[in-house]
């Protein structure tokens, strides 16, 4: 792979803790939108030089109607999939995003109430990386901006959203997220091992390359816009740890029992120490030692009663689960590198403090946009791929918290016979979204050159 070329956001993991920015921008002058990538450039760098504990990284990515306001020819624009050019408010109904999920109630400036044109982030493993490269950025869109009339400036800044973790990676709700993601045929790069997973080919995540059917799918055009790019699905959750944790409360007898419930639904404990591999109680070792945290399968867990089939990593990954509809896994996988913003909420607090907390879910892949609607519908707003009828993912599934209905049901298979939790509600609602274009170096310059 031409991995100089491939944006290192692709293929390369965030560093451990990270501080990172992103900013979203309207571009109201191409020629201008056109010179300051061409300044920040240099900045962006590729999978081949960039690891996480060296410099800080810029990666650059793009709306349908950001490469318009870029000047990209039409004959090009058509080429991209109509997913794309649709966007993502456009497809709430493939997203089964309704309800609190439902673009009506995004906030700006996703979807139709802004117009995002370009996200620039900035990511580092030290504050004073992250600094240094952020200010770099900023020096060179603010000729351009007006800071009086905002919408006379030759570009706009939209959003500007700091994120970032501890040491221990632990999302809002303190458990330990970020741990697998897909290994990618010929990038040589190594995942966490895992027993069952054999490395994905490399077309599935990135255009131009030969996907997992043995031909190389459909991509952009010209070759230099298209190859070595790809895409990615951008979901803004604002997470409602309290209300998990007062679920958990309500729905157990101890401590214990509280956090056993808490890991079946997520598929891990705390420490992400997976339940197939220590199924009675948290294991830090096993959490923290990347050697072994991904190292399971399912097979041995034919009837869940390790991990419940409805656990939010497996059924976004049900790896070699058997006798499901599930023949298609290796297709529908995607490299996540999500962001969280806010403070963990321990588990004794069960009253929302006001404060912002959540999760930027950033999912990759060279079909991103279709990948997730058809995880978004089947594997985690439906339950019948698994034989749990309507029943829903219990973290990220849109619900209502209606005890009598069957979509808001968790299942646990135990002995001697399964235990059924009823209410759920939406732990994380959504506020936003885009699907985005991760153009390589080489499409960056391009587009950089256009006139
Ligand atoms: C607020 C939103 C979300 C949170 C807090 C969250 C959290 C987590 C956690 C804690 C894990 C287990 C750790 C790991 O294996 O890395 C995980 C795994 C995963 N999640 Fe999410 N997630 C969210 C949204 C999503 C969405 C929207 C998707 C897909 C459309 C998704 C796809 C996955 C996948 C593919 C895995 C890996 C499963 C595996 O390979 O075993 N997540 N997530």
């Amino acid at each position: 792979m031409e991995l100089e070329d491939i944006q290192s956001i692709i293929l390369r993991d965030r560093p451990t803790p990270y501080f990172g920015t992103v900013v979203a921008i309207k571009i109201n002058n191409a020629e201008v939108g056109r010179q300051i990538l061409a300044n920040v450039l240099p900045d962006v760098t590729g999978s081949k030089e960039w690891h996480k504990d060296t410099q800080a990284t810029l990666s650059i990515v793009m709306t349908y109607e950001g490469l318009q306001a870029l000047g990209v020819p039409q004959s090009s624009l058509d080429s991209f999939p109509d997913s794309f050019k649709a966007g993502m408010a456009n497809r709430a109904n493939k997203l089964r995003d309704a309800d609190v999920n439902a673009p009506e109630n995004w906030v700006a400036p996703f979807g139709d109430k802004g117009d995002i044109h370009v996200c620039a982030t900035v990511i580092a493993d030290t504050k004073e990386k992250w600094q240094a490269k952020f200010d770099e950025l900023k020096s060179n869109m603010k000729p351009y901006i007006d800071y009086d009339t905002p919408e006379n400036g030759n570009i706009e800044i939209l959003l500007e959203h700091d994120f970032g973790s501890d040491n221990n990676v632990k999302n809002v709700f303190g458990y330990r997220d970020g741990i697998s993601n897909p290994e990618i045929k010929g990038s040589g790069i190594q995942t966490p091992p895992s027993n069952m997973d054999e490395a994905i080919a490399a077309g599935e995540f990135v255009l131009g390359y030969e996907g997992e059917a043995g031909t190389v799918p459909p991509m952009p055009q010209p070759e230099v816009l298209g190859k070595n790019g790809s895409f990615m699905v951008l979901r803004a959750y604002n997470s409602h740890v309290a209300a998990f944790n007062k679920f958990l409360k309500d729905n157990s007898d101890s401590d214990e029992e509280a956090e056993l419930l808490g890991a079946k639904m997520w598929g891990r404990w705390r420490s992400g120490a997976p339940l197939v591999l220590s199924p009675d109680h948290d294991d830090e070792d096993l959490g923290d030692d990347p050697s072994r945290n991904n190292d399971f399968g399912y097979k041995d867990d034919p009837y869940g009663k390790k991990c419940p089939f409805g656990a939010h990593a497996r059924r976004m990954n049900p790896r070699d689960s058997k006798d499901f509809i599930l023949s298609d896994v290796r297709i529908h996988r995607i490299v996540r590198r999500s962001v969280g913003f806010g403070e963990v909420l321990p588990a004794d607090v069960t009253e929302e403090d006001g404060k912002e907390r959540g999760l930027f879910f950033i999912g990759i892949n060279a079909h991103a946009m279709e990948t997730v609607e058809y995880l978004q519908s089947q594997w985690i707003n439906d339950g019948n791929f698994m034989s749990l009828g309507e029943e829903k993912d219990p973290m990220i599934g849109l619900h209502h918290g209606d005890k009598d209905s069957a979509a808001d049901t968790f299942t646990v298979p135990t002995d001697p016979i399964r235990k059924r939790y009823h209410g759920i509600e939406t732990f994380n609602t959504l506020y936003g979204g885009e699907y985005l274009f991760i153009p390589s170096l080489s499409a960056l310059k391009w587009i950089s050159e256009l006139s």
